[in-house]
């Protein structure tokens, strides 16, 4: 498994103010998209390609073009709802498939509430998105059930982490074709749970419900 922290101003400066408990929710939706769009140049890095060529009005010239099967963009509902549009603006021809899955506040344990994925992930290439990585165990159940449907490749972005949660992921994934990309890895967790500093819950504060 592979871990990358993005380190660039733009990805801090925009975190810092998606962290302020005065952003309201029009500008932490809008700043959860760029922030996505940012770390998605790092997460596509690895995204398949073949080689083409275009004729251009001048010459041959060799490139590249997304390969089949198309990557399976999936975002974890709620708060990863947040994230998508800022990733499919890059590729536009991903397929996107859904993963809802909530965690019980008192036990920390996630449960999957909702899937609409392709039934065979054979040979495909998955990105997850999700903004917090908490315990991993949210991450940790969303990527062995994309691993169980054969998928063989599966990057996650997600805006914060803990390092607790990041460990957890790291030792579930070990020898696994998992990369985990990252805008910040913060201090802690706390006794209920959330990340320290963090932004509080990023699904409520995306959708107006505090
Ligand atoms: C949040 C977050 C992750 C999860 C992280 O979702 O979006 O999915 O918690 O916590 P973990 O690493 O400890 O598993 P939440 O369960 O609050 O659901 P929501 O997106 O519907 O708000
Ligand atoms: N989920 C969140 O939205 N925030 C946290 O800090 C932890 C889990």
């Amino acid at each position: 498994m592979r871990v990358h922290v993005a380190d660039h101003p733009l990805v801090t400066h925009k975190l810092t103010v998606l962290r302020d408990k005065n952003t309201p929710s029009p500008t932490f939706r809008a700043l959860a998209e760029e922030l996505m769009t940012l770390l998605a140049y790092e997460a596509t890095r690895g995204v398949r390609v073949e080689a083409v060529t275009v004729e251009t009005p001048v010459a041959t010239a060799t490139g590249l073009a997304i390969s089949q099967p198309r990557p399976l963009v999936v975002p974890i509902l709620r708060a990863g709802l947040g994230m998508l549009e800022g990733m499919v603006k890059l590729i536009p021809t991903a397929e996107v498939g859904f993963l809802g899955m909530v965690r019980d506040e008192e036990t920390l344990q996630p449960t999957t509430y909702a899937e609409r994925l392709p039934e065979d992930l054979s040979n495909r290439q998955c990105f997850v998105l999700d903004p917090m990585l908490a315990t991993g165990g949210s991450l940790i159940a969303a990527i062995d059930f994309l691993l169980a449907r054969g998928a063989v490749d599966v990057t996650a972005v997600c805006l914060i982490a803990a390092p607790e949660g990041l460990a957890a992921v790291e030792k579930a994934m070990e020898g696994r074709d998992v990369t985990i990309v990252l805008g910040a890895v913060d201090e802690r967790l706390n006794e209920v749970g959330y990340i320290v500093p963090g932004l509080g819950d990023a699904g409520d504060r995306l959708y107006g419900t505090v």
